[in-house]
């Protein structure tokens, strides 16, 4: 493992759970249910055979309550079983579960589950499993820059002395910027994830949607990252 390169922040935007329940004429429910079956298994594999060392899951977007009280209600209960029980495996690897996102809208059984597995991990060193929930970018950027106005005006931070370091601080975790986004199902777009932390991400889009994307998929794509020449701006 030693010499393989891995990111070292992988995001994945799981995206394709609907379509594939349609493919297959269910409901989609079950795609959602494939979905957060086929997630616990692939952290299992990211967390046992690789050294990434950061994942950030985008889980459910600000704007994914625009979608019907059926799909919303369903996917909040499977969030709650997947906390509290199926992760599991997580907890006890050793990795640390952190979440991102604006609480207003979340339902109580819903924080609780969050903030019990938060209570749980948080001492935890192997790794960390940033959940976006209930999560905007751009909401993370207005949060980040309200918290920092306050400290300016309550006199605990000087104008002077705000740097990229304070900002990074400042958003919902203080997480390293991400090496690689992964996003399923084929659309090419970032839909609000994690914008400030992307600056020099490298993107995958394969076309398998998520509760299909196995850890073989996942190596593709970490093949086609080791074949990305990441420049940061300098000459070559
Ligand atoms: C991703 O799958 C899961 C969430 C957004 C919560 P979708 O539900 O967006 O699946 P498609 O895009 O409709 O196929
Ligand atoms: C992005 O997927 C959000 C998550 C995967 C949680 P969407 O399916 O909501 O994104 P759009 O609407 O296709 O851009
Ligand atoms: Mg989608």
């Amino acid at each position: 493992m030693s010499d393989v390169v891995y990111p070292n922040h992988l995001g994945i935007i799981m995206d394709g759970n609907g379509r594939w329940a349609k493919e297959k004429g269910l409901n989609r429910s079950v795609g959602h249910k494939a979905g957060a079956d086929n997630l616990v298994n692939l952290l299992d594999y990211i967390y046992k055979n690789t050294s990434i060392k950061v994942v950030s899951l985008y889980a459910f977007s600000t704007e994914n309550f625009k979608r019907d009280k059926e799909e919303v209600s369903y996917l909040m209960k499977l969030f709650v079983t997947l906390f509290n029980t199926k992760l599991e495996s997580i907890k006890k690897n050793n990795v640390k579960v952190v979440f991102s996102g604006r609480r207003e809208n979340l339902p109580k059984a819903v924080l609780g589950s969050m903030d019990k597995t938060t209570e749980d991990t948080k001492d935890n060193t192997k790794g960390i499993l940033n959940i976006c929930l209930n999560y905007g970018g751009d909401y993370e950027i207005v949060d980040m820059t309200k918290k920092i106005a306050k400290q300016v005006l309550e006199g605990s931070l000087k104008i002077e002395d705000i740097t990229k370091e304070v900002v990074n601080k400042n958003l919902y975790q203080d997480l390293p910027p991400l090496d690689f986004v992964i996003r399923t199902s084929g659309e090419k777009r970032i839909s609000n994830f994690m914008i400030y932390q992307s600056s020099y991400t490298e993107y995958d889009f394969p076309d398998t949607y998520f509760p299909d994307f196995d850890s073989k998929c996942l190596e593709e794509s970490l093949d086609n990252y080791r074949k990305r020449d990441r420049r940061f701006g300098n000459a070559k």
